[in-house]
C-alpha cells in the first residue's frame, strides 16, 4: 500500500486494487485565513485527483474544499459517504458533479472490488464537527491502516479489534481559536495556550499507545496564517503558549516520551507500507524544510497576497441589514430552540466594526428573550467583536454554520463572563431548521451514565459528561481535579462541578464515602439537560 502526502489532512492511498484520496484541500478557508502548510499547490492535481474513491471525512473547510474537489476530482470516483445524520455532504458533493455513493454504516467493514476493505467510522455528535466527524480504515493485501484525521473517538477499540494497524495517522495540533481570541492578558493567554499545546500532545500519544500501530503519521494540521493580521498565530516566535505546533516539533515531543516510529510527510512524499516494513521518499530533506519555516511561510505570505486581497474584496455588501437579516435568520430558531437556548441561557453580543474601522454596531442575540435586538446596555454571558463585513457575508451566502466560517476564521475578538459555554458555539453551528432539529433531539435522547469506576481517591462515572470518553483511559486525578485528556476538560471531585464550561456535572465522591441512598440523578452527557432538570 502506498500513501502520498498531499497536505494537511489530505493523503491518496494506493493499492493495486484501487485508490482513494482524502480530504483534499487547497484553496484557503475561512475567509481567507488557514491556509495548507507546506504549500501543497503546486503537487500535480491532475493526476493525484484521477482517482478510484474519494473520502471527505467531514464538512469543515480545510477537508472539504469545493472549489477544488470541482475542478481537479474525478467525477467518476466512487464517494465513500460516511454514515451521517444529515444529507449535507451528500448534497453538496452532487452539486458539484458526483454520482456515484457508497453509503457506508458506520463500524461496519465494507468490501470493496479487487479484495479492498474499508470501514468509516461517523461520528455524530452536534459538537463533532459540523454535525459529524470521521475516520477511515483501510485493508489490502494484510496492510492496515487507521486515517484517524481529525475525529476524536472515545476510543479505538473497534479499529483494534480488526487487526494490528501498520500505519496510524492523526491529528496532533491545534485548530480552533482558543485561547488567542480570548481578551486576556498576555500571561494568561500564554499559560492557557501551554495547557492546550501539551493537552493536545497527551491526548495523541494516549491514542498512539491505544491502537499501537507499527508506525504514526502526524496529519490534519496545523494551518499556517498568511494574512498580516493573523500572522502572529504562526508558531515560529517561540512561544510557548502557541497551539499551533508543526509536525517537526511533534517529532521532537514524540521522541521524549519514547516514540520512535513517526514518520512527517511533506506534499509529495511517497511512504510505502508492507506488513513488514515502512519506507518513504521525501521530495526534499524533511529536517533542512522545517529548519527554514519561517522563510518558506515569507515566500508563501507574498505569494498568496493577492488571494487574500480578492477575498477580502469580496466580503462586503452594504445592502444587507444586519439587523434585520439576524433576526430573521435568527428568531425562527431560537423559538425553536429548548436545549441549547437553555443551555446558552443568557444574551449573546456581536459588536460589528463598520468599514471605517471605528464605528461599532452591537446587536444582541438574546437567548432567554427569544429575539434578536440591538444591544441595551444589558450584561452579556459572551460578547463576540468582528468586523461587519464578515457577517454581511455569512448572511449573504445564508451560511448555516457559522463555527465553519466566522469562528475558524480566528477574525474576532471575544469576552465572556464565567465558563466556556458550548452551546453558544453549538447553537451558531446550527442554523438550519435540519441541524437544529438533529442537535435538539440529540441533546433530548443523552442518556444518563449509570456505572462507577475508582481513580485514584474518587468514585466518579465512568463516562465523561462532556462526550462520553471513557474516564478509566482519559481521566487523570491531580488532587480534587480530574481531568479528560480527551478534550481537556476538568471537574472539581468533591462537588462535581465542571470547571470547563457551564452544566456537565459529574457524579463523584471520596472512594471511602458510602454511595447516596438514591443516587443523584447522574450527569448526562449535556450541560443543557442537568439545567433543565
Ligand atoms: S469527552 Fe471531552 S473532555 Fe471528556
Amino acid at each position: 500500500m502506498r500513501i502520498t502526502g498531499t497536505g494537511h489532512a489530505s493523503l491518496r492511498i494506493d493499492t493495486d486494487a484501487g485508490s482513494i484520496l482524502c480530504d483534499p484541500w487547497v484553496n484557503p478557508a475561512y475567509f481567507a485565513s488557514w491556509f495548507p502548510f507546506p504549500d501543497n499547490s503546486l503537487l500535480d492535481w491532475e493526476t493525484l485527483g484521477d482517482c478510484d474513491y474519494l473520502y471527505v471525512s467531514h464538512l469543515h473547510r480545510d477537508h472539504f474544499d469545493a472549489e477544488h474537489l470541482k475542478r481537479f476530482v474525478s467525477k467518476k470516483a466512487t464517494v465513500l459517504l460516511p454514515e451521517f445524520p444529515t444529507s449535507e455532504m451528500r448534497d453538496e458533493l452532487e452539486a458539484l458533479g458526483f454520482t456515484r455513493f457508497l453509503e457506508t454504516k458506520s463500524d461496519h467493514v465494507h468490501e470493496l472490488d479487487g479484495g479492498l476493505k474499508i470501514m468509516i467510522q461517523a461520528l455524530t455528535s452536534p459538537t463533532d464537527g459540523p454535525i459529524g466527524d470521521s475516520s477511515l480504515w483501510v485493508e489490502h493485501n494484510g496492510v492496515r491502516i487507521l486515517n484517524q484525521n481529525d475525529a476524536r473517538p472515545t476510543d479505538l477499540t473497534t479499529y483494534a479489534e480488526l487487526g494490528h494497524v501498520h500505519a496510524h495517522l492523526l491529528q496532533f495540533s491545534g485548530a480552533i481559536w482558543y485561547p488567542m481570541v480570548y481578551d486576556l492578558p498576555q500571561a494568561a493567554k500564554t499559560a492557557f495556550g501551554k495547557q492546550k499545546r501539551d493537552r493536545q500532545f497527551d491526548r495523541t500519544f494516549r491514542y498512539i499507545d491505544d491502537l499501537k500501530a507499527s508506525h504514526v503519521v502526524p496529519i490534519a494540521g496545523p494551518p499556517c496564517f498568511l494574512d498580516d493580521e493573523l500572522w502572529q498565530f504562526n508558531d515560529i516566535f517561540g512561544d510557548e503558549g502557541n497551539i499551533f505546533p508543526d509536525q517537526w516539533v511533534f517529532q521532537q515531543e514524540y521522541a521524549k516520551h519514547g516514540g520512535t516510529n513517526s514518520t512527517v510527510l511533506l506534499p509529495g512524499s511517497v511512504m510505502t507500507v508492507t506488513p513488514d516494513s515502512v519506507s518513504t521518499v521525501h521530495p526534499v530533506d524533511v529536517e533542512e524544510f522545517f529548519a527554514h519555516k519561517r522563510e518558506h511561510l515569507e515566500e508563501m505570505r507574498d505569494r498568496k497576497r493577492p488571494i487574500i486581497e480578492a477575498a477580502k474584496a469580496s466580503w462586503r455588501h452594504p445592502e444587507v441589514d444586519v439587523l434585520k437579516e439576524m433576526k430573521r435568520r435568527i428568531e425562527p430558531l431560537l423559538d425553536e430552540s429548548v436545549y441549547l437556548a437553555k443551555g446558552v441561557g443568557g444574551p449573546v453580543r456581536f459588536d460589528l466594526v463598520g468599514y471605517d474601522g471605528t464605528s461599532v454596531e452591537s446587536i444582541v442575540v438574546d437567548f432567554p428573550g427569544k429575539q434578536v435586538r440591538q444591544y441595551a446596555d444589558e450584561k452579556v454571558r459572551y460578547r463576540f467583536r468582528t468586523e461587519r463585513a464578515l457577517i454581511e457575508h455569512l448572511l449573504f451566502i445564508e451560511e448555516v454554520d457559522w463555527v465553519n466560517s466566522l469562528f475558524l476564521s480566528c477574525r474576532f475578538t471575544a469576552t465572556r463572563i464565567g465558563q466556556y459555554n458550548e452551546f453558544v458555539y453549538s447553537f451558531f453551528k446550527c442554523l438550519s431548521e435540519e441541524r437544529l432539529q438533529y442537535a435538539e433531539g440529540w441533546f433530548a435522547e443523552q442518556k444518563p451514565d449509570a456505572e462507577d469506576i475508582k481513580l485514584g481517591d474518587w468514585i466518579v462515572q465512568r463516562r465523561c459528561p462532556h462526550l462520553k470518553a471513557d474516564l478509566t483511559r482519559f481521566g487523570i486525578v491531580d488532587g480534587n481535579t480530574l481531568t479528560c485528556q480527551l478534550h481537556g476538560w476538568k471537574f472539581d471531585l468533591p462537588s462535581g462541578r465542571c470547571l470547563t464550561s457551564v452544566g456537565h456535572e459529574l457524579r463523584s465522591r471520596a472512594a471511602g464515602a458510602s454511595a447516596p441512598a438514591s443516587a443523584p440523578a447522574p450527569a448526562s452527557g449535556d450541560g443543557a439537560a442537568a439545567e433543565l432538570s
